[in-house]
């Protein structure tokens, strides 16, 4: 698998280091073109050079200004400055509330150079309420980071997609963090709600305008959104004072003249109507889309005085649009003879809905359709009685309406068995006639589809068909086997006589498959949060989301064996490179899955297509079976090693989308595991490993004790670090003699490397006076962790103290030494001493503990006795 792409956490950190040493390259500007070149602002008075600045060729850096206040930057404002080809760093500049009150025209971001991949940097800013570069249009090249801002808002409100489509986004989660109240309210759909912050009123086009923009288009403010008309049962009141205001005014506005609908705008003018005043005639030729406006915009007419004509509309399929309607009066008559007429309607295949069918009055006149192919006779018939004046043969030809008068009902008792989440068999005793041809035809009904089902939308082109052979008088059986789990179905039969050329269809059957084992959620980000704790994030098969009860989590540690550890020298071998991907795992759902969330919502992920998220791979789908179906292991029991967890079983509730864990070992390949759950039953698991990011407190081996003789023997032993990254790879001892201060700071320690399993080492040195020593450990997170350094000194005082121990001591090292001693000398490593390094020693004595007698002295090493001893770097 390919590392997942992600945000990580350790570039942000790095950012540190890198951005003070870019810090520290400062050009000057040249004010007089309005061009100018790189611009690093530390102090106010460099702030000041941006004056006149209308383009900046390279960078602009406004850093580490740590004493200004809010007042610095009250009357700091830089019209001028349209564009800056590099990138543009904000790091740590107290006070500054807005980025968009400094550079209010600020409109491109061209990324020439771009810091890390990314040419917006707003990282580590204290006081920023907000980034409100509200002119900002593009970022040509590079991402945006936007982190460590605990007080800024409107931060992933901002339409980074259009300002930045194909770049990394790093954005500090600010919605439903409690000092945020206010939304963008641009659009009432969360998504197209962009906003740079609240200066700002919304129309409903989706851009965002300030009040005075509104107005000067001509609207006004209300209710957030900028407008040009109220609403409908609201009416425009003009104050004294010229502001203009909507006020409550129910079913004003409401009689209509006779309506001529052609257009979407004359569709849209026809919202208010209830009553028309005259005759109501829709002869849409191409609109696509129509269908939705006349059901938003028509549904409030309930009276047409005179008549209704309807012809030559290609899009409409229904009726039903008309969904208020309750009387057509028939005072003026088409061709004096007709209330309702409806002709060359080549799609349309229903008229009104049950309710207005049941319920219309017709005034006055008679009905008249001709010309409508694929609208059945029975649908027409339905209108019959609520007309006094019952049409003719002629008013309702019969050869031109509904395949040519050939569509019918036809009685099939159905009968559907659902056998599993896949197969049901369908079953229906054959008509009387002869000779008919029976299809059973169905569709699979798109979740939370209004699509509305009638007989005649039965159809061929949409659904799918079986024929079936059915004997006379013996039940016609069909199975289908191919159907998708806990989904809603449509079905009905389809008979064609062929002697009669006579088809008829039977009402609509629906049925729900069962849910079943359900799929599993899928995992679609996966992000170490810091050292010890993990975030999950996943998104549930659109499917199954509504029948998930719960779901079960668990996560075990990958074990690291002694021997994989040993199959390696890692004194000889490089250290190898760390992969910081390993922290972030971040994949974008599949089709079938609900939207992962883009961009906004992880810890540290965000993302944009192609960039950042992986687009998920299904080995299992794609190469049949590779072992996919192999038993999964149980859920383990909960255990832990230290306080750190081993392995954790949870249940999770099923509102929940997300899961932080904690008490995780830091630097470890943790893998989780995540079912979806029924009443019934779970899903395979989906799963995924995360490393946990390093901890920075980690690695440092202690030394115990330390002693060294006259002969340049050093004996040492030392404790394994408390925390580690990882197992520990090797440890390193390194010792520089101590002369004087002067001399050591040029010298490179010696060192030896040795196995991790070692715990203590002697070392045959040049013969010194004084040694410094440290230990320092290999992990798979640190190339080398050392401890403090440690003064070993040698002397011939005697303290009582020490002398027994030091005397067995001694001699049970010289002697281990020998054997030792050649033994180690072919792991160990030398580093022959180079005179280059900058180390820096302040000298720090111990204690030292003497004796006239013996040639071996021990020095107990612990951390009071070094606590003073501060080895500058
Ligand atoms: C005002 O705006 C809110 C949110 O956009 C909306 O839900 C509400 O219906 C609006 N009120 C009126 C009277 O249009
Ligand atoms: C309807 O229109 C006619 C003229 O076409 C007018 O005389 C009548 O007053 C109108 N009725 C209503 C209720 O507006
Ligand atoms: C059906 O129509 C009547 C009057 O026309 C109305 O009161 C009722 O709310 C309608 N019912 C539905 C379900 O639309
Ligand atoms: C459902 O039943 C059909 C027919 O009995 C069978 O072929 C199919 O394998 C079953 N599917 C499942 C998921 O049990
Ligand atoms: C494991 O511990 C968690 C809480 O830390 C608890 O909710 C869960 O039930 C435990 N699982 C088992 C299998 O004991």
């Amino acid at each position: 698998m390919a590392a997942a792409q992600a945000v990580i956490l350790w570039f942000i950190l790095a950012c540190y280091s890198d951005a003070q040493t870019l810090f520290e390259r400062t050009e000057e500007a040249y004010n007089t073109t309005g061009i100018c070149q790189r611009m690093a602002c530390n102090t106010l008075e460099k702030l000041k050079q941006l004056e006149n600045c209308v383009v900046i060729l390279g960078d602009l850096q406004i850093t580490l200004m740590e004493r200004t206040e809010k007042k610095d930057f009250e009357k700091m404002i830089f019209k001028n400055l349209r564009e800056v080809t590099g990138f543009v760093i904000f790091y740590r500049v107290k006070g500054l509330e807005s980025l968009g009150q400094l550079f209010p025209n600020l409109a491109r971001i061209r990324g020439d150079q771009v810091f890390n991949d990314f040419s917006l940097i707003v990282y580590d800013m204290e006081h920023l309420k907000e980034v409100g570069l509200y002119n900002l249009l593009k970022i040509d090249r590079g991402g945006v980071i936007v982190w460590l801002v605990p007080l800024a808002c409107f931060v992933t409100t901002v339409n980074w997609k259009a300002i930045a489509p194909m770049a990394r986004r790093v954005l500090s989660p600010s919605e439903g963090t409690m000092h945020c109240t206010s939304n963008c309210r641009c659009t009432n759909e969360m998504d197209t709600n962009k906003c740079w912050n609240t200066r700002i009123v919304l129309p409903v086009n989706k851009y965002c305008l300030s009040v005075k923009e509104c107005e000067g288009l001509g609207g006004w403010q209300w209710n957030n959104t900028c407008i040009f008309e109220c609403p409908i049962d609201f009416a425009k009141h003009t104050f004294s004072n010229g502001s203009i205001t909507c006020v409550l005014c129910v079913n004003c506005n409401v009689i209509c003249k006779s309506l001529l609908i052609q257009s979407t705008s004359s569709i849209e003018a026809a919202k208010r109507c209830v009553y028309i005043n005259g005759s109501l005639r829709i002869h849409i030729r191409s609109v696509p889309e129509a269908m939705e406006e006349l059901r938003a915009f028509l549904s409030r007419i309930q009276n047409v005085t005179d008549y209704i004509e309807i012809h030559g509309s290609v899009i409409i399929t229904s009726l039903d649009f008309l969904s208020s309607l309750k009387y057509i009066g028939g005072q003026k008559l088409y061709n004096n003879k007709y209330s309702l007429v409806v002709h060359d309607m080549v799609n349309l295949q229903t008229l009104f809905t049950t309710n207005v069918t049941n319920n219309i009055i017709i005034g006055n006149g008679t009905m008249n359709f001709y010309r409508n192919p694929v609208l059945c006779l029975n649908e027409i018939d339905k209108l019959v009685p609520r007309f006094r004046d019952k049409p003719s043969e002629w008013d309702v030809a019969k050869d031109t309406n509904g395949y040519s008068g050939g569509c019918a009902f036809a009685s099939v008792n159905l009968n559907v068995t659902i056998l599993n989440e896949t197969s049901v068999t369908i079953s229906f005793p054959s008509l009387e006639e002869p000779d008919v041809h029976y299809s059973v035809l169905y569709i699979h009904l798109p979740l939370g589809s209004k699509k509305i089902f009638v007989p005649e939308t039965c159809s061929e082109s949409e659904w799918h068909a079986i024929n079936v052979d059915v004997k006379p008088r013996k039940y016609g059986l069909v199975n289908i086997t191919t159907l998708h789990p806990g989904s809603k179905y449509a079905l009905c039969v389809e008979t064609y006589e062929p002697k009669r050329n006579y088809i008829a269809r039977s009402t609509i059957y629906n049925f729900s498959t069962p849910v079943g084992k359900p799929e599993p959620s899928f995992i679609s980000e996966l992000v170490a949060k810091n050292e010890e704790v993990v975030v999950i994030r996943w998104v549930d098969h659109l499917v199954y989301k509504p029948h998930i009860v719960r779901y079960e989590l668990d996560v075990s540690i990958i074990d690291i064996h002694p021997k994989d550890v040993d199959s390696r020298d890692h004194c000889k071998d490089n250290f190898e490179e760390i992969d910081d991907f390993r922290h972030a795992v971040v994949y974008r759902p599949p089709a079938e899955y609900e939207r992962g969330c883009e961009s906004m919502c992880g810890v540290l992920s965000s993302s944009t297509k192609g960039a950042l998220v992986e687009n998920y791979f299904d080995v299992c789908s794609d190469l049949s079976d590779l072992g996919c179906n192999v038993e999964e292991s149980p859920p383990p029991a909960n255990s832990s090693f230290g306080k750190y967890v081993k392995t954790l079983s949870l249940n999770v509730s099923a509102t929940k989308t997300d899961y932080q864990i904690g008490e995780l070992a830091p630097f470890r390949d943790y893998r989780f595991r995540l079912r979806a759950c029924t009443h019934d039953t779970c899903s395979r698991s989906a799963k995924g490993v995360v490393r946990t990011l390093r901890s920075e407190y980690a690695d440092i081996p202690t030394v115990v004790y330390a002693i060294a003789n006259e002969f340049g023997y050093i004996s040492l032993s030392w404790r394994p670090p408390d925390l580690v990254n990882g197992p520990v790879l090797a440890y390193i001892i390194e010792v520089i003699p101590s002369i004087k201060v002067n001399e050591i700071a040029h010298l490179v320690p010696r060192t030896w490397c040795v196995r991790p399993d070692q715990s203590s080492i002697i070392v045959k040195y040049l013969v010194y006076k004084k040694y410094v020593i440290r230990v320092c450990s290999t992990t798979l997170a640190s190339e080398r962790a050392c401890g403090e350094y440690v003064s070993v000194v040698v002397s011939t005082e005697y303290v009582k103290n020490w002398a027994w121990v030091a005397l067995v001591f001694g001699l049970l090292l010289f002697t281990a030494s020998v054997v030792a001693g050649r033994y180690w000398k072919r792991k160990k490593r030398v580093d022959d001493m180079i005179p280059l390094v900058e180390n820096v020693y302040n000298e720090c004595t111990t204690p030292s503990v003497m004796s006239e007698f013996i040639p071996f002295y021990s020095v107990l090493v612990n951390e009071n006795t070094f606590e003073e001893c501060h080895l500058i770097r």
